[in-house]
Formats: C-alpha cells, sequence, structure tokens
C-alpha cells in the first residue's frame, strides 16, 4: 500500500474514516478535505454516462449512447466492447466521475429478466471475456470500473428480498466465472454487490464471497460498494468485506459503524481496512487530489459517434436471408416502405438507472430516405393499422418492417410478463409479408423475442438496442455499407416453455431456484435435445466462410499446459466479411450421465475470434485454451472418507477416485473434443486431445478460462 494512503489513514478520526464508509449523497464518497482526500463522483453505467439525475433519476446533461450490454455481447468482440466503453470512460470523465458502475456481468438466465438488455450474454464465458474488453477500456481512460450485480442477480421480481438458491458447482462454473474474468484478468477496481440474496443471505453480508473467494482466491484488491440501498446489516457486511454503503446518508455503514467501533463491538482496524482499500485504489487512478469541482460539460465528438456505430454494425445479427435480399440493391429500388414502430422512433436503450440522454437520436425514415438513391420513394408508416401498412409494402419494391420492445417495456425494475412481441406487431409482419416478397424483418429488442414469422421471413435481422447511431448502423447494414457483424449471444428459443429455468423463474416465496444447474442456454437445449429457432452463436455474414482446417499445437495437455487451436479461414464469397470462430470443448464419453460420472455439459464455449476478411482473402486465427478450458469445479464431499470407515465392509471403496476432500478446479484424464463451428449448432471440424488428470486441484493461480 503506498505510504501515502498509510498516513492519510493514521490521521483520520474515527468518524472522517466512518464517513468514508458511505456515500456523500447519492454518487459521491465522502471528502476528508483537511487530509487532501477529494470526494469521487460515481456515475451509471454501462451504455453511458448518467451523471447527476433529478429526483425522477433522469440524466441532466446528456452522453454518448453506445449499444446496450446485450448489443455488445452480439459483437463477440472484446475490442470493440473496450472501444465502446472507452467512450463512455471520457463522458464520465467530462461529468466529473471516475468510477462507472459497470459493466452488467449477470447472466441471460431466463428470457423474460428486465434487465438483459444490460447482460452481455447467456454464457459466462463470452461474458467474461466481454468483461475484460469493457473494464480496460473503461480503466485505460482513467476510470474506475465497477463490475456489478456480485452475484447472480438474474431477477427483477423483488429483486431486494429475493434470495437465488444455487449449487457450489454451477456458481463457481456459471455465474462466478465472469466476475472471476473481470477481476483477474480485466483488473477491474470495484465490485458492486448485488440486491438479491444468495442461498438465504445478502451478498453484502457474506464473509466467503467478498473475503474468501473475491479477495482470498482471485486476489481483489479494489473496494466493495453496496447497490443502491440495498445494505441491510451493520456489523455483518462489515465484517463480510463491504466496503462503501451506498448511497448516504448510510443506515448500515458510516455513523452507524463509528457508533459500533465506539461500543466495541467492531475493531477501529476494520473500518482502516475499508479506507485503505478505497484510498489505495483512488491513489492507483491518480484521484487523491484537492480541488475536485463538479462540473458536467459533455462533449458530442466526431470520434465516439465513430465507435457508436462501429459498434452498433458489429452487434448487428442477420438471422435469415433467403436469397440474398440483403443487402438490398440501392441502385434499382424505386420504392420502400418503412413500417413498424421503428419506423416512428428506435429503442435505442432500455429503462431504469442505465438510461441516459443522447447527444441525438436519428429517425430511421431520415436516414434511410437521405440515403436511397435519387429519387426513391420511401413511405414510413407506424403499422397501427395493420391493413393500411400493408397496402403500402405492396405498393413498394421492398418493405422493411422494425418490429420490437421499448424502454417502457424492457428495464430494470420489473420483468416481462411475455416472451411475445407487444401488440399487434407479430400479425404486422404476417400482413406485410403476405403483401410483399421482399421483406426485411428487423427486431429492435435487448432480448429475445417470440419470432413465429422467422421461418417464413425473407431477411431477419436482429438490432438490439443499439445506442445513438442505431438508424446510421441499421442503414449502413440493409443497404450494404457495413457487415452484420453480429453473432447471437443467447439462444432463441422456441417457446418460452422450453427454456431452462421455465417454472424457476421469477421464483415464489422468496426465492428464485436456480433448479436447471450448470443447463443454462445451448448448454440445456443441447442436453435436453430441444429444437432451438436459433442457436447460441448464429449469425450470417453477407459473404460466405469456410472454416478449417483446424490445428492444435499439442495433441496432449497436461497440469500446467496450454495449447493453440489453429483454424483456418477463408472468405469464399464475393465482399469483404467477417466470421466468428467458436471453440467449444467436450469432455469425454459426450460428459453426461456416466453411471457414477459427473454430470458436465455436452460441450462449453471455450474460445472465439472474430476474423475480418475481404473477398478470397484467408487466415490463420489462433484461440488458446488452458487448463480451465477443460476443468470443472468439485464440490468436494470430506465426510465420505469418514462414512466409508464407519461402514467398513459394508462400504464400497470402488468409488474412491469419484470423491475428494478437497473443493477446486480439476482435470479430469481421457479423451476430450475440441469443436470448432460457427455456432453452438454447426460444428465444422473436430479435434481429439489427451487430457492427462491429477488428483490435485489446479493451484489457486491458475487464471480462469
Ligand atoms: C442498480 C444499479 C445502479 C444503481 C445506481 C441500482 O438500482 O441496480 O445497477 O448502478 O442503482 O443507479
Amino acid at each position: 500500500m503506498p505510504e501515502r494512503v498509510e498516513a492519510i489513514v493514521a490521521e483520520m478520526t474515527l468518524e472522517e474514516k466512518a464517513a468514508m464508509t458511505t456515500g456523500a449523497g447519492m454518487w459521491h464518497t465522502a471528502a476528508v478535505e483537511r487530509l487532501g482526500v477529494g470526494r469521487v463522483k460515481m456515475t451509471d453505467g454501462p451504455n453511458g454516462a448518467r451523471g447527476l439525475t433529478s429526483d425522477t433519476g433522469a440524466s441532466l446533461t446528456p452522453s454518448v449512447c453506445i449499444p446496450s450490454g446485450s448489443a455488445l455481447g452480439a459483437t463477440w468482440d472484446p475490442e470493440i466492447v473496450g472501444l465502446a466503453s472507452g467512450t463512455v470512460a471520457r463522458q464520465a470523465k467530462q461529468k466529473s466521475a471516475n468510477v462507472l458502475l459497470a459493466p452488467t456481468v449477470n447472466l441471460h438466465r431466463h428470457p423474460l429478466w428486465g434487465r438483459n438488455f444490460e447482460a452481455f450474454s447467456e454464457d459466462p464465458f463470452l461474458t467474461g471475456k466481454l468483461a475484460v474488453g469493457y473494464v480496460r477500456g473503461v480503466q485505460e481512460n482513467g476510470v474506475i470500473a465497477t463490475v456489478k450485480h456480485f452475484v447472480c442477480n438474474e431477477v427483477e421480481h423483488e429483486r431486494r428480498t429475493s434470495s437465488s438458491e444455487v449449487d457450489e458447482r454451477t456458481l463457481r462454473e456459471l455465474y462466478l466465472l465472469p466476475f472471476e474474468f473481470a477481476v483477474r484478468e480485466g483488473g477491474a477496481g470495484a465490485v458492486m454487490s448485488s440486491y438479491n440474496r444468495l442461498n438465504g443471505r445478502h451478498v453484502a453480508d457474506d464473509r466467503r464471497l467478498l473475503d474468501e473467494i473475491l479477495r482470498g482466491e482471485w486476489g481483489f484488491g479494489g473496494f466493495v460498494m453496496s447497490d443502491w440501498w440495498a445494505l441491510v446489516s451493520t456489523l455483518e457486511a462489515a465484517e463480510a468485506g463491504l466496503d462503501v454503503e451506498m448511497p448516504g446518508p448510510g443506515k448500515g455503514f458510516g455513523p452507524a459503524l463509528a457508533e459500533a467501533v465506539r461500543e466495541g463491538l467492531a475493531s477501529e482496524s476494520l473500518l482502516d481496512q475499508k479506507v485503505r482499500r478505497m484510498l489505495t485504489t483512488f491513489d492507483h487512478f491518480g484521484l487523491l487530489r484537492d480541488g475536485y469541482e463538479d462540473v458536467e460539460v459533455p462533449v458530442d465528438a466526431g470520434e465516439d459517434r465513430a465507435v457508436a456505430r462501429r459498434a452498433a454494425t458489429e452487434a448487428i445479427v442477420c438471422l435469415r436471408n433467403e436469397g440474398h435480399t440483403l443487402p438490398l440493391d440501392r441502385g434499382r429500388l424505386r420504392s420502400v416502405a418503412l413500417l413498424g414502430r421503428g419506423a416512428e422512433k428506435l429503442a435505442i436503450m432500455g429503462g431504469g438507472s442505465a438510461q441516459v440522454v443522447p447527444h441525438y437520436e436519428l429517425r430511421l425514415a431520415d436516414v434511410l430516405g437521405a440515403r436511397l438513391a435519387g429519387g426513391a420513394r420511401l413511405s414510413v408508416d407506424r403499422g397501427d393499422d395493420i391493413a393500411r401498412a400493408a397496402s403500402l409494402a405492396r405498393d413498394a419494391d421492398a418493405a422493411v418492417v422494425v418490429v420490437g420492445t421499448d424502454e417502457k417495456e424492457e428495464s430494470e425494475g420489473f420483468d416481462r410478463t411475455t416472451m411475445a412481441l407487444p401488440c399487434k406487431q407479430a400479425k404486422l409482419v404476417e400482413a406485410v409479408m403476405a403483401a410483399n416478397q421482399r421483406t426485411v424483418v428487423v427486431v429492435n429488442t435487448g432480448a429475445a423475442v417470440e419470432l413465429p414469422f422467422a421461418r417464413a421471413v425473407p431477411a431477419l435481422l436482429q438490432c438490439w438496442f443499439g445506442g445513438q447511431e442505431l438508424a446510421n448502423a441499421l442503414a449502413d447494414v440493409l443497404l450494404g455499407e457495413a457487415e452484420p457483424g453480429g453473432r447471437l449471444p443467447f439462444s432463441i428459443p422456441e417457446r418460452i416453455e422450453h427454456t431452462p429455468a421455465f417454472g424457476g423463474f421469477p421464483g415464489e416465496s422468496s426465492s428464485v431456484r436456480y433448479g436447471e444447474g450448470q443447463l443454462v442456454g445451448y448448454r440445456w437445449y443441447e442436453a435436453r435435445h430441444l429444437p432451438v429457432l436459433f442457436p447460441f452463436g448464429h449469425g450470417l455474414s453477407y459473404s460466405s466462410f469456410s472454416i478449417g482446417p483446424v490445428r492444435v499445437s499439442a495433441r496432449e495437455l497436461a497440469p500446467g499446459g496450454k495449447l493453440t487451436v489453429e483454424v483456418e479461414v477463408e472468405n469464399t464469397g464475393p465482399r469483404p466479411g467477417s466470421e466468428v470462430v467458436q471453440v467449444y470443448v467436450a469432455p469425454p464419453g459426450g460428459g453426461q450421465l456416466q453411471p457414477g460420472g459427473r454430470m458436465r455439459p455436452l460441450k462449453a464455449l471455450k474460445g472465439f475470434a472474430k476474423v475480418r476478411l475481404g473477398p478470397g482473402e484467408s487466415t490463420v486465427a489462433g484461440i488458446e485454451l488452458t487448463e480451465r478450458s477443460f476443468a470443472y469445479y468439485d464440490i468436494a464431499d470430506a465426510d465420505w472418507f469418514g462414512l466409508q470407515e464407519r461402514l467398513g465392509d459394508a462400504g464400497s471403496t470402488s468409488h474412491q477416485a469419484l470423491h475428494r476432500e478437497r473443493a477446486g478446479w480439476y482435470l479430469d484424464a481421457g479423451t476430450y473434443e475440441i469443436q470448432v463451428g460457427r455456432s453452438s449448432a454447426d460444428i465444422c471440424e473436430r479435434v481429439q486431445v489427451e487430457v492427462t488428470g491429477s488428483s490435485q486441484p489446479l493451484p489457486l493461480s491458475t487464471p480462469p478460462g
């Protein structure tokens, strides 16, 4: 710890230390001016810098609005995500804020969670790698990233009291993994504990999570804040390892904590620890300074606009494109009908704390109208009168129907009640399709919706809540000036009844039982042989690509080892484009339900690379796999050994190898299959690798994978 910090802590009074453990109002940490500790301002997060807010939570000054979490998830590109989060960090600084309350790395466990739009994916590895990109983009710009909400915050219904009931192995392999990546590989400076309880205990009160796992196992050196008004205790949270209660004045921390010290219930050194963690992080980011002035002077910079636009196009997923309906041939179109909600107004972000006031909003009708070739007619209609919309479609060379949800339907604070498109939008699509054979449907949502027309529509794009540049990005993709670079970050189910958490969402009697365990997303659909409408990872380029052959740098992997999967990729089509090479690892013997064996998903994503190639070009994508790519978490069952002894001859010793005394990540010996493809359901190449197992857990220092 820096001497400077030590000197400040030594000088601080008990009251000053206690004051630092809670916010100074909604968005600031407390200052100790006499010791040169200024206030530090926080801001939401994640798709823009909200800055100070009005009583209703509205942002007071504008910000650049980048695509929302699920859109960033669809880019499958940590670098693009980092560029985008970098713009948010710069906006934060323009609002005098140096702590960004982002990224959100909870998982899309169920399609109806209200905040899916804010989170990247159903897959923990994809989420983790994108979280690393996000955190780096923020922190390289001098702003502290706050990875949230720690942990298992995947429902809005009764979110402050509900308890996520999750088994330890699922917790480790799925829900903790993105946080582990963000902290260990990304170096996140702050973590926000979630509203919900985990297995009955509020996360802010959970010493095992905060102290043992986050700090002890992962070496997190930053500070932990509570979610807003989430704290329910004083001593428990103080001892568990929470550092700051937000916002202030605090109920559990602040003066209450000073009082606890005076009464001898807590030690002052506990407060020292909290203050040290905050000041050390502030010092690292150059925030221990006098003369802090809270001004908000946002800048609408061309560079930020360009990044927001690029991220939005890289996120658009082409789900279907029969007969090369897309891109639209601008030279040959004399008339286009632009229909649906999005013809009037695109949804560019979801609702709740992520909402910002963008510098400007663009109408797709204006952008598209301006870019169609001279004289082409654009008729625009919201589609409330379906017959009228169909007749406009009939009279046009092509119809574009933009359907979806908005920030009143997908928001923090409540979950969706149906996966269906609101109002009569599905009917509108059917009527337009019947009227015009060249119909393109654009789905403008943050999460999966039912798409009853998906197998009949000529072309289908998922454009997400794509941020302030969404209209430009959509026009770029519709007219072929850019590729639809996105791939689905979640599976789109055939029906809600097929989803893994159906029946276990949003929970009852204050309990949300994660009964599907590890089988979230594609892991579930594959295990259950359930068809999906579109699989995880799916998305079409305007060009075509070949994947393979695949080489691996080693056919064997022993503890401590790693290997590189080299994948040849060629653009075999006529246009520049991008392909996302996806590497899945399948455990020995198909993984599941081996007698006496361990249940493992049929496969899990463990690497990916987005490659961009001109026509005829090829490249070799190198994707590294490490021990953790093959490992699983064993919760261990030490009692088994004692029981065996007590049972004597009646006990069976033949299962000895299946039981362990120490919990941890383990490598089981066997032949694993590396599967390389363009979606979870489209595997092009398979290579076998022999893994040497170990009876010892992997060392704690083994990086996540
Ligand atoms: C949200 C957090 C957010 C905080 C501050 C809470 O309601 O859950 O994500 O950062 O408010 O606005």
